[in-house]
């Protein structure tokens, strides 16, 4: 199992919920946080603040937290790819990380079918 973490521009939460919602995952979780890539914030072009001392600024971003089994991790990428990627800095991130167990709670299952 893996998690996918990504780091999103707030208003492609929707297309981001349809897309998990078309692959069937069990659950996700999102947040409001605030956050920096390689501008630092700026929302000038890369090249427009060269020269000038920068201080990081932090933008409003939504954090999608999804956990699946590993076969569906390419798919969940080329579909987000497609929806959220624009000729502009700032689209977002994905992070990837193993998962070693999951429990449900209400009924003590375990691993896959836990998801
Ligand atoms: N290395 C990182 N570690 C943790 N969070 C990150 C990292 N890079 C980006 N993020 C998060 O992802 C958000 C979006 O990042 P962003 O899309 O600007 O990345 P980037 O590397 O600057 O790519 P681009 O050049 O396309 O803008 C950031 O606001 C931050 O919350
Ligand atoms: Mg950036």
């Amino acid at each position: 199992m893996k998690e996918i973490v990504m780091i999103i521009r707030p208003e492609k939460l929707e297309d981001v919920k349809s897309i998990l919602d078309s692959i069937h995952c069990g659950g996700m979780t999102i947040s409001t946080v605030m956050g920096c890539g390689t501008q630092k914030g700026s929302t000038a072009g890369v090249n427009e603040i060269k020269g000038f001392k920068t201080t990081i600024n932090l933008l409003p971003k939504i954090r999608v937290e999804v956990v699946v089994e590993d076969k569906l991790v390419d798919k969940i990428i080329l579909a987000v790819r497609e929806k959220l990627a624009t000729d502009h800095v700032g689209d977002g991130k994905i992070f990837i990380r193993n998962i070693e167990e999951v429990v449900r709670i209400r009924t003590g299952e375990r691993g896959e079918k836990a998801l």
